[in-house]
């Protein structure tokens, strides 16, 4: 489907995963547990995104606001990171799914760091679905370190930052979906929502599946793009 733009005209949606710990408490169980369906929430999502024919699906996994959770969260969070791409790693090699990283991640522990080097390599010539998470990610943080890399190059204006934003080479951002109730971008993909689609769910992020891509999805097809034109 690259390339190709499927029925519902997007290319390329990002999503803010927020509910988990709601998720969990609704049912007193530990935010870890919360955490655990989310990651099942994000394998149903990115499968779906690769039926419903997107080139991109971009996810917040973790932000550099999220250090300041309890260690015992950031450690679970890592640890079902890491455990997300050893065991779903051959499902992206064979689905020609391309992995992508977003943000800081290179100053995660070594260990999570040579994990996901491996797994970049491994799925770097598939030309199907990309799957971008971004770890250790802030956006302001994004566009300064751009903004730097660009004027090192001599020249600093719209199309030079972008080009040295982590997103570049993926298409342009259409849609941006937030779970749980909140209306805010909590520093997440500023620049590159610049025109994206914006839709706010109530539904908490372990309860979001395919279904709720597709209305998303559907949503999104009714809207007029107009681009700041008339
Ligand atoms: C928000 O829930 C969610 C996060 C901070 C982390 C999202 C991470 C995952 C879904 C798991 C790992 C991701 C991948 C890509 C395998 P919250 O804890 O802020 O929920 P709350 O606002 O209800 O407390």
């Amino acid at each position: 489907m690259t390339g190709e733009r499927a029925k519902h005209g997007a290319r390329h949606v990002a999503i803010i995963m927020d509910g988990n710990g709601r998720w969990a408490k609704k049912r007193r169980l530990p935010r870890a547990i919360g955490h655990q369906r989310g990651v099942e929430a994000v394998r149903s999502v990115a499968r779906a995104a690769r039926t419903m024919g997107l080139d991109a699906l971009t996810l917040y996994a973790f932000s550099t606001e999220n250090w300041s959770r309890p260690e015992d969260e950031v450690s679970a969070l890592m640890g079902l990171l890491k455990h997300f791409i050893q065991s779903d790693l051959e499902e992206f090699v064979r689905d020609n799914v391309r992995l992508k990283m977003i943000g800081e991640w290179r100053a995660l522990a070594p260990d999570l760091v040579a994990l996901i080097d491996n797994a970049l390599e491994r799925t770097a010539a598939n030309t199907g679905c990309t799957l971008a998470v971004a770890l250790n990610y802030g956006s302001q943080d994004e566009i300064a370190r751009a903004a730097a890399k660009a004027a090192a190059k001599g020249e600093v204006s719209v199309q030079t930052i972008e080009a040295e934003l982590d997103t570049a080479g993926l298409p342009p951002l259409d849609l941006l979906i937030r779970t749980s109730g909140e209306v805010r971008l909590s520093n997440f993909l500023l620049w590159q929502a610049a025109y994206a689609e914006m839709i706010f769910t109530d539904v908490l992020w372990p309860d979001f599946g395919p279904d709720n891509l597709a209305e998303a999805l559907a949503e999104f097809a009714q809207r007029e793009r107009r681009y700041g034109g008339r």
